[in-house]
């Protein structure tokens, strides 16, 4: 039978030497999605590439005393070593210089000419050169880039344009039409209320003050636009308009193009309306995901944090990494980017959960067994709940990464991680290997937990391209039919006498302490290199303070951000020197935070413990009564002060919940 294609892209990136842990983001979501596909059978064709056209890289290029082409290929070349680091498994990679992409490119203008959805006419107006981007007068904000707030400058140039007007009710109702074609939701109000509702202006399609990028065929002193050069590599990557289009009648329409939320727009309006006019199928999906911040902030070199993917990668290991931006990131939002939540998730989830759970059932069965598990068996009591966990946990996870979901699949698979060790402990092999005549129930045991790793070791394999086969080594498991995605949904799919063979440790431990002093100590030794850059670090702090504006109203966009979750406090305690302060400790599921709260003046310690609160969660942590305090508990005020905490109607409500 004839498999079914999956077509996936990223964005194609500028060429840049400051590929930081949020470009690394996209990539590796995306990585893991064609990952996955590949494993449940799919034809896949996963795409990214360099953006490398353009007046912005034409100037960087200069200031190195180099040409835009030398550049590039310089810069290519890092940018690929990076994509190996972090085990992208791309098909196909685009640079927009190569030659087919240039004459798609061409023909594609002179055909939207031909037909007339190009005309020349003359712009007059502003552009914004790091985002490639024009703008009208009314839409700059303080006479700056609405985009990223940066300075604009006046063009008056005779220029191509292309009829975006044309395509705006088509764009409209294809989106009102096809709710799931740009995702997450809130994306598809905001380009309909902000951008195609308003009314959409004819896109001006090429510039003449500069010379790097596609020529206009048939008008050479003309460069195209660098967004329409760009956007075409989803469909010259495949041969598009060339003499061989197999590839692009085989996969074209994209099933999926992820890309960063401040290039939604380009990707749906723009690209829509160049392939409503050259008569093609439109991209099923576009993924609009949120950024890494730092503390806040956007991320940049300026601030003291170490997101050099590769210094990350050889402190920590790739599958660490990629574990911690999809799990700790809900895809779509925003998410903060800090060393301690790295490492808590590498010493909780990964080494003291998944890595302890792999060498304690390893450690148990060549202590108990001589590494080698009998046939005779006896069931437990607690088998039943294990298994059907086990067998349930698969199709969660499918569901979640039907929706892109990355953070809830991993977390689906945690709860079996957990429910797995929990088993442990309620089967207690170190109790049943007393007894000889308790053996039986003890390879019984030993045996479900080696199952249930096999399928977990299975469900994790899209998101961390090497310990599964590590695990599988340990496990004496050849890859294969004990392997494949649908052998998940079968128990017992392991050999009757179980073989293993310890192994290295999956995910060492990090001291916290001695880590982030060490990072410490190395951010400080950058930032004394670094304070010759200072007039620079501080025009950057202005633009940072400048986002970050306390706005009048905000959209739900804004809204979204603030992460709300209900918390069961189980401590409540007075804390020594403060009137006001409660210590608390808050539960949210399994993981359980410090919050202090200045409430002691209307809840005595105590008087809060078993109750549901509601928490912003993801509030950056900061320091109270010398310890740190994670996110905030939500109260009501009167005017008199008097204090109340906001609660769940239902009181036993599940903790952890999240709150929209
Ligand atoms: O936009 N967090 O390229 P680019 C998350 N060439 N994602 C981030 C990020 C962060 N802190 N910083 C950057 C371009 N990205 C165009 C695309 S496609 C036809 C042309 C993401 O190099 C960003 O959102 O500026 C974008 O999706 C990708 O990195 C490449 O950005
Ligand atoms: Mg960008």
């Amino acid at each position: 039978m004839e498999k079914e294609k999956f077509y996936i892209t990223t964005p194609i990136y500028y060429p840049s030497d400051k590929l930081h842990i949020g470009h690394s983001y996209c990539t590796v979501a995306t990585d893991t999605m064609a990952r996955y596909k590949r494993l449940r059978g799919y034809d896949v064709m996963f795409l990214t590439g360099t953006d490398e056209h353009g007046q912005k890289i034409e100037r960087i290029a200069a200031s190195q005393n180099m040409t835009p082409k030398a550049y590039t290929d310089k810069i290519v070349i890092g940018i690929k070593e990076l994509w190996r680091t972090l085990c992208i498994s791309y098909d196909k990679f685009i640079r927009t210089t190569d030659d087919y992409h240039v004459k798609t490119v061409q023909k594609i203008f002179k055909q939207l000419y031909d037909q007339g959805d190009i005309y020349k006419s003359s712009y007059e107006g502003w552009y914004c050169t790091p985002c490639e981007s024009f703008f009208t007068e009314h839409q700059l904000v303080d006479g700056k880039c609405p985009d990223c707030g940066r300075d604009v400058e006046l063009l008056k140039e005779e220029s191509y344009f292309f009829r975006l007007s044309k395509y705006q009710d088509r764009i409209i109702k294809y989106m009102e039409e096809n709710p799931e074609f740009l995702q997450p939701n809130t994306r598809q109000n905001e380009m309909i209320n902000n951008f195609l509702k308003p009314g959409l202006e004819d896109l001006a399609v090429s510039r003449t003050s500069f010379k790097w990028g596609v020529p206009v065929e048939f008008d050479p002193g003309h460069i195209v636009y660098v967004w329409v050069d760009a956007l075409s590599n989803y469909i010259s990557a495949l041969g598009y308009g060339s003499e061989d289009d197999s590839l692009f009648r085989k996969y074209w329409p994209a099933d999926v193009h992820v890309v960063g939320k401040e290039i939604v727009r380009f990707h749906s309006i723009i690209w829509p309306a160049m392939l409503m006019a050259l008569d093609l199928p439109l991209p099923k999906k576009i993924f609009g995901h949120g950024w890494l911040v730092i503390n806040g902030g956007k991320m940049s070199k300026s601030v003291g944090n170490v997101v050099d993917p590769n210094v990350l990668v050889d402190k920590y290991g790739v599958d660490a990494i990629r574990y911690f931006l999809l799990r700790e990131i809900a895809f779509g939002q925003d998410g903060n980017f800090n060393n301690e939540a790295l490492i808590q998730r590498i010493n909780s989830d990964l080494a003291n959960d998944l890595g302890n759970l792999v060498s304690r059932t390893v450690g148990m069965i060549e202590k108990y067994f001589g590494g080698t598990l009998p046939q005779a068996r006896t069931a437990t009591a607690f088998d039943e709940d294990l298994k059907a966990m086990a067998l349930s946990t698969t199709e969660k996870v499918e569901n979640a990464m039907e929706d892109m979901f990355f953070s809830d699949a991993l977390i689906e698979i945690w709860n079996l991680v957990r429910r797995t060790n929990k088993y442990i402990d309620e089967t207690q092999p170190w109790i049943l290997c007393k007894d000889e005549e308790k053996k039986a129930e003890l390879a019984n045991a030993l045996y479900h937990v080696a199952e249930s790793i096999r399928i977990i070791s299975v469900l994790i394999e899209p998101f961390m391209p090497n310990t599964p086969q590590k695990i599988w080594k340990q496990l004496c498991i050849t890859p294969g039919d004990m392997t494949a995605w649908d052998s998940t949904k079968t128990w017992g799919v392991l050999p009757a006498a179980l073989k293993v063979e310890k192994g290295e440790t999956l995910f060492p431990r990090i001291d916290m302490k001695k880590e982030l002093a060490e990072l410490e100590a190395a951010i400080k030794a950058s930032q004394a290199t670094n304070l010759a850059n200072q007039s620079k670090q501080q025009q950057e702090k202005k633009e940072e303070a400048q986002e970050d504006a306390y706005p009048a109203e905000i959209t739900i966009d804004d809204f979204c951000k603030v992460q709300l979750k209900v918390g069961e406090v189980i401590e409540s305690n007075a804390v020594e020197g403060s009137k006001k302060l409660l210590r608390n400790v808050v539960k949210f599921a399994e993981e359980e935070r410090v919050i202090f709260s200045g409430i002691k003046g209307t809840y005595a310690p105590g008087e809060l413990v078993g109750k549901r609160v509601v928490v912003a969660y993801n509030l950056k942590p900061r320091k109270m009564m010398g310890e740190m305090s994670y996110g905030m508990i939500l109260c009501a005020e009167d005017g008199d002060g008097k204090l109340s905490i906001l609660t769940t109607d239902d009181k036993d409500f599940a903790s952890g919940s999240g709150i929209s």
